[in-house]
């Protein structure tokens, strides 16, 4: 159904994914977790303190990747809406966009809908612009653009200082959602019309499937290839896949991982399972069979077996990537790991070992 938009690309003109806010049931013990789990630094806070009284943010950050964990202070409204419905979960991917009055109006004239209009943001510090469209799920895409601001992140928020251990994670590499069955193209041409992202890779269920269960997955990018959304929806298989688990607890469409890059992802792998994080296992058969497939690569072959971590290659070089277990008691959310080595892909060639992992942790819930 994807007939070729004659809109000029790149209508939003998208320039960084800006943070990613979460809604949290209690953001101070989540921003505690991320920050000695993953080691960002907190930065910024909004709050009692700063005069917001009806909901808390604190902000974290590590390299060029900033998160943002937001708690309602109060019942009702659409954060105590949210919680109810999926738990802790993704709200908002915000973009910086060059414009957010022009990429607002943009996006609602090619089908978005709009969740806020546009409106300054300001504080002693200076403005912002700020408005906000809906995607998948309750998820959100705000637009933010500049005017005079030079505070400690965004108007509202205070400067709070709680410094992390780095563990060498630099920017999110992609985010990952999750749709319902027979909704990915909807959404894949979704971020093409609205966004003028182009499909950068397809995976089918020839792709991704085991014995058991299947997904197809559509990679949407930007022009720039900065900003990657792999869309995901589950396919036919003889049990439930991970996409209708994750539908399931989730309550709806949503974001189903993030991946974080790395420079170095033996330092850093080794690093978050001293921080205590759970990654999914692959057996060691896995490794027996990886010079074969990968052929020489620079890290240590011991090093990489033992800490788990995955390797992949195309024709244009090579990826190291993890997995960690779902990061919330629900199996929806988690993060990846993510070194690239000339690699633009996702780890096609893991897929298989990935997702019978995957299923045996399925199993263990009574939902495979
Ligand atoms: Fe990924």
């Amino acid at each position: 159904m994807s007939e070729e938009i004659s809109l000029s690309q790149d209508p939003l003109q998208l320039k960084r994914i800006h943070h990613v806010e979460f809604w949290v049931g209690n953001a101070k013990q989540a921003a505690f977790f991320y920050r000695n789990a993953f080691g960002f630094s907190q930065f910024a806070y909004q709050g009692l303190e700063t005069g917001e009284r009806n909901h808390t943010s604190h902000v974290l950050g590590q390299k060029k990747a900033r998160l943002i964990f937001t708690s309602p202070m109060g019942r009702g409204g659409p954060m105590n809406e949210y919680l109810d419905r999926h738990g802790d979960g993704v709200r908002d991917i915000a973009f910086e966009v060059a414009d957010a009055d022009a990429a607002y109006s943009a996006a609602l004239e090619r089908g978005a809908e709009s969740v806020t209009e546009p409106h300054d943001r300001s504080d002693e510090h200076g403005t912002v612009r700020w408005a906000a469209i809906q995607t998948y799920g309750d998820t959100i895409h705000s637009l933010i653009s500049y005017k005079d601001y030079s505070g400690p992140f965004l108007p509202g928020f205070g400067a709070k200082e709680i410094p992390g251990e780095d563990t060498g994670l630099q920017i999110v590499d992609h985010i990952v959602g999750n749709v319902e069955l027979g909704k990915m193209n909807f959404w894949a041409d979704w971020y093409s019309k609205v966004l003028g992202f182009e499909r950068y890779i397809t995976f089918d269920d020839k792709d991704i499937s085991t014995e058991f269960s299947a997904l197809m997955s559509i990679v949407m990018s930007d022009d720039s290839q900065k900003v990657k959304f792999p869309i995901n929806e589950p396919a036919e298989g003889r049990k439930k896949s991970q996409i209708e688990e994750y539908l399931d607890f989730n309550g709806s469409a949503g974001v189903q991982h993030l991946a974080l890059l790395t420079g170095d992802v033996i330092k850093t792998v080794r690093h978050l399972r001293a921080n205590g994080i759970e990654f999914l296992e692959v057996p060691q058969s896995y490794y027996d069979e990886l010079t074969d497939r990968v052929g020489e690569i620079d890290e240590s072959i011991d090093a990489i077996r033992e800490l788990g971590i995955l390797v992949d290659r195309d024709e244009d070089g090579y990826l190291l990537q993890l997995f960690t277990k779902p990061l919330e008691d629900r199996p929806t959310l988690f993060f990846e790991i993510i070194q690239r080595k000339g690699s633009r892909g996702f780890g096609k060639g893991n897929f298989k070992a990935l997702f019978e992992s995957i299923e045996r942790e399925q199993a263990l819930r009574g939902n495979l």
